[in-house]
């Protein structure tokens, strides 16, 4: 490719003498290559991200394209280069057989005059982002540009009013302003020729209804209005925009019902209005063409429409915090991936139909008033990753049909009102990491074979009526951080816990016997340890209270014995209601000897864990400062 010898002499001339170069270049035109040059000695030089090599072709660059046979530049792309002076902006404009011209991730402050004086000339100019910069003031008035179909300016800090700026982009197809901080009533003068497509103004302050006007933009396919100010009704003419796929309404205090009209629109696949005052019920057929559906956290009353779940093409639906009443409607789609109706008060039983539901995911049906028992169909469902049936009025046992649930990694059917015992099946949930059936009325003991279960990182069980001891074999849970076991009649003696336990181990308000093991000063991590309310007996074990990461120790109401040690002086320690119990402790002033041995402790933690992580030589200023804010007598000679 090189006609030349690189060599630093040529490198250097070229650079400072361009035009007496003329030959090292293929057919692109000089201005053209004239004004890359001395874009690249102007604003680029000193750039470490930039490869650009003067006596090379430019259509060689990188971030440079060229049209077929290098006859002119068609793309500049300088995304992630760093700038942060705008001055040099106003030359790419001599470019002008620019098509596209990409600025993005940059450190750009301003849009000089001279940029859009000089760039809107350029006709075939199709497309400009200056997107996740540091822009900031008003919107510039863009005249000319009358090829721009896409102007992406989102992620800056651009504000006030938008009116008239925009109106003359005649081709105008994109416009993304999201995360900017406009203000003001959602901009209607998008370009006279009406040709706009996407119009993105998420995460702004804009406020006000949606106008009729917008919906003078036939062409529109997707409209991103979230995370603004935006109130009123919902204007029914919004399903005349017959084109319209994606509608995002989410984060605003929009009132009033969701418009009827949308369910007539075909190509609507998806319609989310999350967070907002929508009231009233959800209009029947709404689902009809749609994909995904997100209305949480409304006020929709009224029941879910019998036939709203059951449309082939619908594969999310998410209708939890609403006031919704009614029973959970049997007919579902086929391709549902994921269904979310908790914190609603649904009544009515679970349709034994979801068994049939091979794609879903993720079934959410918490906090309503569901009553009779958990189908075994849903065993069926190969797919389920989560299952959250909780804070119901489930009854029954727990089917042993959901060992077939080979997916799942969350089960929570805490607060209901379950009986029978935990089925033997529960060990074929190998990628089970969460378990919460507490407070329920389960009986029986607790599977030893549960220990299997080897990525089970939290496991509650509280609160039901489970009997027996606790297996051994509970050791083995190398995974386990967490174990809540408390308000049961669990008998017999403390066995070795896994030492990795860290959450909290608590076993309270059970019958065990026996002492405190001193194994559990293994536990180096644990924060909470509850062993209240049981029949526990002998001394509590040297060290228990000086545990490092220990912050409450609660052995009160058990049949402890001896003299209570001293303890860290962080920790809450409950041992009352031990009758033998002698307690030395005269005053409760804290040991102010303990309190700075903790400190130097945290402190030289903190030093080892940067020195292994590698930064121990070279400790950054940002690392200084934060370990000064936490121990500021470290850092009080000369800096302060
Ligand atoms: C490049 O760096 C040199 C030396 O620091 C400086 O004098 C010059 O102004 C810089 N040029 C540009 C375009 O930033
Ligand atoms: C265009 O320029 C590129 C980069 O220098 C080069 O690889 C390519 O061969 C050139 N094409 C023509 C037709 O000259
Ligand atoms: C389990 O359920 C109990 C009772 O509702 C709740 O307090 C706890 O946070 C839940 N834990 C997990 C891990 O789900
Ligand atoms: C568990 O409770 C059921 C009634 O709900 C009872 O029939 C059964 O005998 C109990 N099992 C145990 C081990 O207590
Ligand atoms: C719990 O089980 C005991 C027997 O083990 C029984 O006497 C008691 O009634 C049961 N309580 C509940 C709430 O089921
Ligand atoms: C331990 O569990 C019991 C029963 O669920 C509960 O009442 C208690 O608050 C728990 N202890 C701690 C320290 O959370
Ligand atoms: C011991 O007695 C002191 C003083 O009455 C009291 O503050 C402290 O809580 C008691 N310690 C325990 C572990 O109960």
């Amino acid at each position: 490719m090189n006609r030349y010898e690189h060599s630093t002499p040529l490198l250097h001339f070229c650079l400072f003498f361009f035009l007496l170069c003329p030959l090292v270049f293929s057919q692109l035109p000089s201005n053209q290559r004239t004004t890359m040059i001395n874009i690249l000695s102007e604003a680029l030089i000193n750039n470490t991200d930039l490869s650009w090599d003067v006596t090379t072709d430019p259509c060689s660059w990188n971030g440079v394209t060229c049209s077929p046979g290098n006859l002119s530049i068609t793309e500049i792309s300088l995304s992630g280069f760093s700038l942060s002076s705008s001055d040099f902006l106003p030359l790419l404009c001599q470019i002008d057989s620019l098509v596209s011209l990409d600025l993005s991730n940059n450190s750009l402050a301003s849009i000089p005059d001279g940029f859009i004086t000089d760039c809107g000339k350029i006709g075939g100019l199709q497309l400009l982002t200056i997107s996740r910069n540091r822009l900031d003031g008003p919107l510039p008035t863009f005249h000319g540009f009358v090829g721009l179909q896409f102007l992406d300016l989102s992620f800056n800090s651009l504000s006030g009013n938008i009116s008239l700026q925009l109106e003359g982009l005649v081709a105008l197809k994109s416009l993304n302003l999201s995360v900017n901080l406009f203000n003001g009533l959602i901009p209607t003068n998008l370009g006279k020729a009406m040709a706009l497509e996407q119009l993105q103004l998420s995460k702004n302050s804009f406020q006000g209804g949606i106008p009729d006007q917008i919906i003078d933009y036939q062409n529109l396919t997707l409209v991103d209005f979230s995370a603004n100010h935006l109130s009123g009704p919902v204007p029914d003419r919004i399903g005349d925009l017959s084109k319209l796929e994606v509608l995002i309404l989410s984060a605003n205090v929009f009132s009033g019902k969701i418009p009827e009209t949308l369910s007539s629109i075909k190509s609507l696949s998806r319609f989310a209005a999350y967070q907002n005052k929508f009231e009233g019920t959800i209009p029947s057929g709404l689902t009809r063409f749609l994909k995904n559906l997100d209305l949480t956290y409304n006020k929709l009353t009224g029941s879910i429409p019998s036939d709203m779940l059951a449309p082939s093409n619908l594969q999310t639906v998410d209708l939890s915090y609403n006031l919704l009443t009614g029973p959970v409607p049997p007919n579902i789609s086929p391709s549902m991936v994921r269904l979310r109706l908790g914190s609603n008060s649904l009544n009515g039983t679970i349709p034994s139909t979801f068994g049939t539901l091979e794609k879903l995911m993720y079934l959410e049906l918490e906090n309503n008033s569901l009553t009779g028992s958990v189908p075994p169909e849903l065993g069926s469902c190969r797919n389920l990753m989560l299952l959250n049936l909780a804070g119901n009025k489930l009854n029954g046992a727990l089917p042993g049909q959901l060992g077939g649930l080979s997916q799942l990694q969350v089960m929570k059917l805490q607060s209901n009102k379950l009986v029978g015992e935990i089925p033997v099946e529960i060990i074929q949930l190998q990628k089970l990491l969460t378990l919460n059936i507490s407070w329920n009325s389960l009986n029986g003991s607790i599977p030893s074979t549960i220990s299997s279960l080897q990525s089970l990182t939290y496991l509650h069980l509280q609160n039901n009526n489970l009997s027996g001891p606790i297996a051994p074999t509970i050791v083995n849970m190398d995974s386990l951080l967490e174990l809540q076991l408390g308000g049961n009649q669990l008998s017999g003696k403390i066995p070795s816990m896994p030492v990795k336990l860290q959450i909290a181990l608590n076993l309270s308000t059970n019958l065990l016997v026996g002492p405190i093991p001193k194994r559990l000063l293994q536990l180096t991590a644990l924060e909470v340890l509850d062993l209240s309310n049981n029949s526990l007996s002998g001394e509590i074990p040297t060290g228990l209270t000086q545990m490092a990461s220990l912050t409450k120790l609660l052995l009160s109401n058990n049949q402890l014995s001896g003299i209570i040690p001293k303890s860290n002086s962080w920790l809450t320690f409950d041992a009352n209601g031990n009758k033998d119990l002698i307690n030395t402790t005269t005053s409760n002033s804290t040991s102010p000897k303990s309190a700075k041995k903790r400190k130097s402790v945290t402190v030289a933690s903190v030093i080892g864990f940067a020195v292994g992580m590698g930064i121990g030589l070279a400790i950054s200023n940002n690392f200084y400062k934060i370990l000064c804010s936490l121990h500021k007598k470290l850092c009080n000679h000369g800096r302060d």
